[in-house]
């Protein structure tokens, strides 16, 4: 049984796939977070008796708070692998204000990088996106091979994250892989992103901002999904490897934003066409068929079932999103959408 150092365990996926460690495997977890306004320790409420499971609160831009998590266990003894998840997440704030972004995103790998080479980690799977690719036209899919262009500075910094992981394994034989997956839906996600802000938004009576035409096109993939893959990464994946992790589900925002309004009953009146982000990708559409073909992994849910249960989630678990929807939150969302 080895213990699994996961950063960014109390986020969206992060806090997901903690939960899948738990369920079904015997290793222990460490979740290192430094609980920025995306970490919730509600996420992961029911698990903290868990005598395999363990926090440690800690920022990985800090190099003695990422040694000091690295020694947590009761024995100091390090952890044999490592999932990064950690990073700051959102385009929109990224659009903002850069700065959070390069310092986690890019210089917190490299921290972290540093201190699991030091430690001898086995395994180390860094979490990274299909934005990294940059944007497709109205045909084609990003493969492993499709070069490199971000053109947000959350996705640049996503790939100076990835390069950096690239070049420890290059330069030290560091056992790393990489993986980029696309947009992930699901129960705990920060009601920021496009599905829980419109979910939360329709039952608040607020209008659903839709950026552009609304003809953008992202590939859903629901988070259970994704963390199926990533543990089938963590355990079979080869060092020095990329792997695409796609839904096969590409949709327009419009037609998600107007499923949500019919599976709550409400109508249409409520979309309201705002300017659109700046830099906006158009497109993105994963091939998955590498993780499928060297590791049998495939998604699990179609989206139309998934965003079924996923409206479910946030109608019966109001009191988490409305919790964080108070606070700091309130002031973001009038910088980005110039209204309460
Ligand atoms: P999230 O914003 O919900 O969670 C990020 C977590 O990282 C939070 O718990 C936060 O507290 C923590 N964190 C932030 N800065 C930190 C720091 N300096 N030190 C330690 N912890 C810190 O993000 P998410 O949507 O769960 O995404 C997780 C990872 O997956 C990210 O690396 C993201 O780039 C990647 N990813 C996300 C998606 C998606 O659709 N959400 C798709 C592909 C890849
Ligand atoms: O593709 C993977 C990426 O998916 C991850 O790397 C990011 O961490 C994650 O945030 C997500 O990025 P997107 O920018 O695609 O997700 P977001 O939910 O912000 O937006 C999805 C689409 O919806 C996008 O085309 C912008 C649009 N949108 C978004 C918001 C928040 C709107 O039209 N209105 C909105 O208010």
């Amino acid at each position: 049984m080895s213990k699994i150092l996961v950063t960014g365990g109390a986020g969206f996926i992060g806090s997901n796939f903690v939960r899948l460690l738990l369920d079904e495997t015997d290793h222990e977890v460490i979740n290192l977070d430094a609980l920025t306004y995306a970490g919730n320790l509600e996420n992961l409420a029911d698990l903290e008796s868990n005598p395999r499971y363990s926090f440690v609160r800690a920022d990985i831009s800090l190099r003695s708070e990422v040694e000091a998590a690295f020694s947590s266990a009761p024995d100091k003894s390090s952890p044999e692998m490592v999932v990064h998840f950690a990073a700051e997440s959102h385009v929109d704030r990224s659009v903002l204000d850069a700065s959070a972004f390069v310092n986690t995103n890019v210089l917190g790998t490299q921290v972290l990088i540093d201190v699991a080479r030091a430690r001898g980690v086995e395994r180390f799977l860094h979490v990274s996106t299909d934005e990294v690719y940059g944007s497709l036209g109205a045909t084609g899919k990003f493969t492993e091979q499709t070069p490199l262009q971000p053109n947000s500075p959350y996705s640049a910094s996503k790939t100076g994250s990835d390069l950096l992981v690239r070049a420890a394994h290059h330069t030290h034989g560091f056992p790393a892989m990489i993986t980029r997956c696309s947009n992930n839906y699901g129960p705990y996600q920060f009601p920021e992103k496009l599905i829980p802000l419109m979910i939360a938004n329709a039952l608040e009576g607020q209008k659903l901002p839709v950026y552009g035409d609304g003809l953008n096109v992202r590939d859903w993939i629901y988070v259970g999904d994704h963390c199926a893959a990533l543990l089938a990464v963590l355990m079979q994946g080869k060092a020095g490897e990329v792997y695409n992790i796609g839904g096969n589900e590409e949709r327009e925002n419009i037609w998600v934003v107007k499923t949500i309004l019919e599976l709550l009953g409400k109508g249409e009146e409520l979309i309201e066409y705002v300017k659109d982000r700046p830099g906006h990708d158009r497109r993105y559409a994963i091939d998955g068929s590498k993780i499928a073909q060297e590791l049998g992994w495939k998604p699990a849910h179609d989206f139309a079932g998934g965003l079924r249960e996923t409206v479910t989630w946030y109608l019966d678990n109001k009191d988490w999103w409305q919790r964080v929807r108070s606070g700091a939150y309130r002031e973001y969302y009038k910088r980005q959408y110039g209204s309460d």
